[in-house]
């Protein structure tokens, strides 16, 4: 078809293109569309491990909340964990392309819809990385652009020049200078640690402190969400744990602010670092426009401890942005909907 019968084409509604926006996170995929529907679901996929499971489970893969529900009998995949796809196997595409064909199913397509996703993925997600993400959008989708998590943020907000945005989730810590142009890799870095290090590093401190209780990352992680904070012990932070099934108070105020505090240090290192991108007439700029993204930013008193710890660059400011959880996929749709289709691939990794 050349482009003048596409356009009729798309005008007549026979073909329609469908733009989504879809963030790729490594604990949840937060998915929007040009036609307004908005969802967003735990990254993990499902699969029964036998007969039984399949029986149980009336199906042959489950998605989301439902696999936590199910695990006794689902093996658990969670392709983007640790924000580095470990390996391209057959068995990791397929898991990525239910994840992708599902966040595409939430967004309600009509029948006849071609698909169009920019999708985001961690910063310094290295071609091999996106390229398993690629190959289990080809199968069915018509267009599909791989871009890093904090530049669909940056775009969202049209903060594309003199700014740095820290984008903090499970997996990762993904770092983005925005320098006016379309970010390169050395414009990007990404840290291996996130919440979920937190939650292991908390853990594992207040095991050390009360070697009698009894407790999981999962629980550290509840205790986290619900009192993450760094900086100077205000008051203790009550937690209920059990020592052999009895339940008992304990604080975990020093544990909880130790573990917090551990991101402190690799966030300000990759931010001198992705400074000295900036033309040093920029830098006192971008050094205003700090933002910190993703639910692990939610922190109390982090956006202070970055400004302490640059301190020596002069007037620093660091701002929390306002919607973690969709920021992401509703500058992957900006994009989307922005920038003709034509001119997708100068913007990241496409099909
Ligand atoms: N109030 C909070 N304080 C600190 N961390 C939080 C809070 N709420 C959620 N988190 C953490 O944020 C991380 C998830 O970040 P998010 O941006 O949602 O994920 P993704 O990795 O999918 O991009 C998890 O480690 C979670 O425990
Ligand atoms: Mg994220």
């Amino acid at each position: 078809m050349n482009q003048d019968s596409q356009d009729k084409a798309n005008v007549t509604g026979r073909k329609k293109q469908l733009m989504l926006g879809i963030d790729l996170g490594t604990s949840k995929i937060a998915v929007c569309s040009e036609r307004g529907s908005k969802a967003m679901f735990r990254s993990v996929v499902g699969y029964p491990r036998d007969i039984i499971g399949s029986h149980l489970l009336k199906g042959d893969k489950a998605i989301g909340e439902e696999v936590l529900e199910k695990r006794s009998f689902l093996d658990a995949y969670y392709p983007l964990e640790e924000g580095v796809i470990k390996e391209e196997s057959e068995g990791v595409i397929a898991a990525l392309k239910d994840l992708l064909q599902h966040a595409v199913s939430l967004a309600k397509p009509e029948k006849g819809d071609e698909i169009c996703a920019v999708i985001g993925a961690p910063a310094g997600a290295t071609y091999s990385n996106k390229e398993p993400i690629l190959k289990a959008a080809r199968e069915f989708m018509k267009v599909a652009l791989v871009v890093s998590e904090p530049f669909m943020v940056a775009y969202g907000m049209n903060k594309l020049n003199r700014a740095i945005i820290v984008d903090i989730g499970a997996g990762t810590t993904d770092i983005c200078a925005l320098t006016g142009t379309i970010p390169s890799a050395e414009d990007q870095s990404t840290i291996l640690k996130g919440g979920d290090y937190i939650d292991k590093v908390l853990n594992a401190l207040l095991l050390e402190t009360y070697p009698e209780i009894q407790l999981t990352p999962q629980l550290a992680r509840k205790i986290k969400e619900k009192y993450a904070f760094v900086g100077e012990i205000k008051e203790s932070k009550m937690v209920k744990f059990r020592e052999n099934g009895k339940p008992k108070d304990y604080d975990a105020a020093n544990e909880i602010k130790a573990a917090c505090e551990t991101l402190i240090l690799p966030i300000v290192e990759q931010i001198e670092n992705l400074l000295l991108q900036f033309d040093p007439d920029d830098q006192e700029e971008a050094l205003k426009n700090i933002y910190l993204a993703g639910n692990g930013s939610r922190i109390r008193g982090l956006d202070t401890a970055i400004i302490e710890a640059l301190s020596e660059y002069g007037e620093v400011k660091v701002s929390l942005i306002d919607d973690p959880d969709y920021a992401g996929c509703t500058g992957a749709l900006k994009l989307a909907t922005d920038i003709p289709l034509e001119h997708w691939s100068q913007v990241g990794d496409q099909l």
